[in-house]
């Protein structure tokens, strides 16, 4: 399997100092910045839009990983695109056309994600594997940070590696919601090679002291 990447979401950091936060996470050692999108439909809670990622978008050169928890991302597709995202992700539950949202973000030359709610079933991903380059399996039910992991969905990883594994693609599959040093391990041993985390980064005493203990136990995930 591929490096595990830590992609922290700022939806834990200072909203009132975004720019700041974004700009901690390279020296921070971390890999992707992971932007949690909350339209107040799709999810009870609100968050930013494209302005705020254009805006954040010179503040790094890291990775930008765009989690849309919106109703018909396709009408968004093209403004996070403009904005400098590298991945958009959408929710399998948010469009009925799935298939198309996710042609239209490879057509704007993105990589393309989609995302399952812990309750959602994965047989849509069979039909549109080949224009993903992500999966996110949601390991709470999203709209807050500092919720707890859901251990059900360990299963749920790892029947998504063993279809990219057969798919021969190279397809990142990330998880989201109640990561720490201990839920780590158990997605990494599952198929886990993304690990999104909020709290267990901002909320530690430093964000690279954050990120340090979660890289630091998945790799021990990874030699087990
Ligand atoms: C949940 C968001 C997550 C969230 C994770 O709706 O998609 O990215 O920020 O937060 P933690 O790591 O605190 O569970
Ligand atoms: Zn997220």
């Amino acid at each position: 399997m591929s490096q595990i990447l830590i992609a922290p979401s700022i939806l834990s950091a200072d909203f009132a100092a975004l720019g700041e936060a974004v700009r901690g996470l390279k020296p921070a050692n971390a890999d992707w910045v992971h932007l949690d999108v909350m339209d107040g439909q799709f999810v009870p809670n609100l968050t930013f839009g494209p302005p705020v990622v254009r805006a954040l978008r010179p503040h790094s050169d890291l990775f930008f990983d765009a989690h849309l928890m919106v109703e018909q991302p396709e009408r968004l597709v093209d403004d996070f695109a403009a904005a400098g995202c590298d991945a958009i992700t959408i929710h399998a539950e948010a469009s009925p056309h799935l298939h198309r949202t996710l042609g239209q973000i490879r057509a704007r030359g993105k990589q393309a994600g989609v995302a399952f709610n812990p309750a959602t079933p994965i047989d849509a991903l069979a039909y549109c594997l080949d224009l993903v380059d992500l999966v996110l399996v949601m390991t709470v039910n999203p709209g807050f940070g500092g919720q707890a992991f859901i251990p059900a969905m360990l299963p749920k990883i790892a029947a998504i590696r063993a279809m990219i594994a057969a798919s021969g693609r190279d397809i990142r599959l990330s998880v989201d919601g109640g990561i720490d040093p201990t839920t780590a391990p158990r997605v990494v041993a599952a198929g886990a090679d993304v690990l999104v985390a909020g709290s267990a980064v901002f909320g530690a005493p430093t964000v690279a002291e954050g990120v340090a203990r979660l890289r630091g136990s998945a790799a021990a995930a990874s030699i087990a």
